[in-house]
């Protein structure tokens, strides 16, 4: 079933934003391993983004490593470590052709991230960055309080050189010095797994996400779960403290 006819293409989401969760358990429900898991998820993704493209939307943002997922087993975390190579290996000159703009947002060049991996992303970056139809950010060794504590880092420079004033700082400070300070807000927040929680994503960026959860584990969604959970969030009233019809 294909919700594409439902959805209102002049009123798409400007930003979308994945919590890609739910890869273990459905490896485990398969007797195979977790790193089986992650490679099914790795299919999703691409039906994902090929499924964005083709409505036009303009910003998708995917979890693919938390800073606290280095707590996993190393050898699960070593395969995580791989995944933007595979998928940049599999899928950048196509993305490219199709007009993404690849970016990475988190602490990349973290020490524990392979070098080789690092070199690819970067290529990949600097390959799509003046590409426009859509911006794919893959948020990696990201984690939403590192993002603003980063970001409040900054912030602190400047005001010990002088350039910022304490009663100077508002909320755009901040937004400012994030990762990609021209990503807009994230609309729609979507996380699949069935947890009801946003485990240190986007957390300045999601202020006033529209929330949309599913059962449906990261392996088993696609394009289709995707348009349902756009087709849901224009049915929603967005009010940012207002009240209806303000
Ligand atoms: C999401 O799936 C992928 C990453 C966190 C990298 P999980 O690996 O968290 O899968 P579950 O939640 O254990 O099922
Ligand atoms: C969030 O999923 C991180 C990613 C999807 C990359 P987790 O599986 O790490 O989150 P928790 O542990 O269930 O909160
Ligand atoms: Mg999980």
């Amino acid at each position: 079933m294909s919700y594409l006819s439902d959805l209102d293409l002049e009123r798409l989401p400007r930003h979308v934003a994945i919590v890609m969760d739910g890869n273990g358990r459905w490896a485990k429900q398969r007797g195979l391993a977790r790193t089986e898991g992650h490679a099914a998820g790795e299919e999703a993704l691409f039906d994902v983004v090929d499924g964005a493209l083709d409505i036009g939307l303009e910003w998708l943002t995917v979890y693919a490593f938390s800073t606290e997922n280095w707590k996993r087993p190393p050898s699960e975390v070593r395969y995580l470590m791989y995944f933007n190579r595979r998928l940049l290996q599999r899928r950048r000159d196509e993305l490219h052709e199709r007009g993404t703009r690849i970016r990475f947002a988190g602490r990349v060049s973290d020490w524990r991230v392979p070098r080789s991996v690092l070199k690819e992303m970067d290529e990949a970056a600097e390959l799509t960055k003046h590409n426009r139809r859509m911006t794919l950010t893959i948020a990696f060794n990201y984690g939403g309080q590192t993002e603003i504590v980063d970001a409040v880092k900054t912030l602190l420079e400047d005001h010990d050189r002088g350039k910022l004033k304490g009663e100077r700082i508002t909320p755009e400070s901040i937004a400012s010095r994030l990762y990609f300070p021209d990503m807009p807000e994230a609309d729609l927040l979507i996380r699949t797994g069935g947890e009801m929680r946003i485990s240190n994503f986007m957390l300045w960026r999601a202020a006033y996400s529209e929330l949309w959860f599913t059962p449906v584990h990261w392996p088993d969604f696609g394009r289709d779960n995707l348009y349902e959970a756009i087709r849901d969030y224009q049915k929603r009233d967005r009010r940012f403290g207002r009240i209806e019809d303000q």
